[in-house]
């Protein structure tokens, strides 16, 4: 079974995915959160952290890409190629409104005639092997046998199935048949991505669907030894929680001022701190902190005082 690590948006930046693989592994791949070039043609600061190989050094790094224009799609990819990546993940999934309001993400499933053209582009001009993280529809799971009939025209080099719809953002049914429906008319390698939070999860998709790779996200964030475990290692600790915490603090200070590195913690933290129990108070008062010290001490409280909940640790309704 292989595991990836899901591009998590203002979560999984170069630092988390460094110190993540150093830390737990367990995860082949991990897809770097969309970039989202313009027309003209460069890659922004922001953009650059994403993607410079330095930044992602020994980490088997995915980078992603946001765009319905296909001039711009290749540019991107000709640029990431050049950059050394042996693959360019194309974004069908984020159902923000801003993003699909400009048909870009998920908004690509609002109209596949211009899905068409653009992939009939971008698979003939491609320099690197292209693969997709798509949802199953915009507003409706009926749409899918439409979007995999377009799908199956194409070269893809992994799909990746988010089974809800746009309308569904990330919570409610995930449309199992959807995945069944990729698995027979698709010859491509699938990966299935969508609420996996623990082993018994991870045990319920593969034995529906065996020999799918597994894309974990929030479940991941939340208990991040949770790939090493899917591969027969050993669960998290609270121990292990906060040398993973203190070493992503330790890069961000080294990468940012005082006060951002404790801000980007305090985000990270937001998914970290489900997996004790009540983390609530604690987090509300690492948010306030108004120092370094005050935000220190109430990490160390959930830590020394708060125990690791019952797996699996994260729940939508959380
Ligand atoms: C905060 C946040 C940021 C995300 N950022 C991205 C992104 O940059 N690219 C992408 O394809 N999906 C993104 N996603 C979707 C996840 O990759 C994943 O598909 C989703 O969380 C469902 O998987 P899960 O149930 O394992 O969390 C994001 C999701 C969340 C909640």
């Amino acid at each position: 079974m292989k595991v990836y690590f899901a591009p998590m948006e203002g979560f999984t930046d170069a630092v988390y995915r460094r110190v993540h693989h150093q830390m737990f592994g367990g995860a082949e791949k991990y897809f770097i959160p969309f970039i989202s070039p313009t027309q003209y043609d460069c890659l922004t600061p922001r953009e650059k952290a994403a993607v410079l190989p330095k930044y992602n050094k020994n980490v088997p790094a995915v980078p992603q890409v946001l765009s319905n224009r296909s001039d711009t799609f290749l540019w991107a990819a000709r640029t990431l190629c050049d950059l050394g990546y042996a693959e360019v993940n194309l974004n069908v999934g984020c159902p923000s409104g801003t993003v699909t309001a400009k048909y870009k993400g998920a908004g690509m499933l609002r109209d596949l005639d211009t899905l068409r053209v653009f992939l009939d582009e971008v698979f003939t001009h491609a320099s690197l092997p292209v693969s997709i993280k798509t949802r199953i529809g915009f507003a409706d799971p009926e749409e899918w046998a439409q979007i995999l009939a377009i799908y199956r025209q194409y070269p893809i080099y992994e799909l990746t199935v988010h089974p809800r719809t746009r309308a569904q953002y990330y919570k409610g049914k995930i449309w199992d048949d959807a995945f069944v429906q990729a698995q027979a008319a698709l010859t491509i390698p699938l990966v299935y991505n969508g609420d996996v939070f623990s082993p018994q999860d991870a045990a319920n998709v593969l034995k529906t669907h065996p020999d799918v790779t597994l894309m974990l996200g929030r479940g991941l964030l939340t208990n991040p030894a949770l790939a090493r475990q899917l591969h027969g290692g050993q669960c998290l600790s609270v121990n292990e929680v906060s040398q993973f915490h203190d070493a992503l603090y330790e890069e961000y200070l080294a990468q940012y001022p005082k006060n951002i590195a404790v801000w980007r913690m305090c985000d990270a933290m937001k998914y970290l701190s489900l997996a004790f129990e009540e983390p609530h108070k604690c987090v509300k008062a690492m948010r306030k902190a108004r120092s370094e010290a005050e935000y220190l001490n109430a990490v160390r409280c959930l830590f020394s005082e708060h125990p690791l909940r019952d797996a699996p640790y994260f729940s939508p309704a959380l």
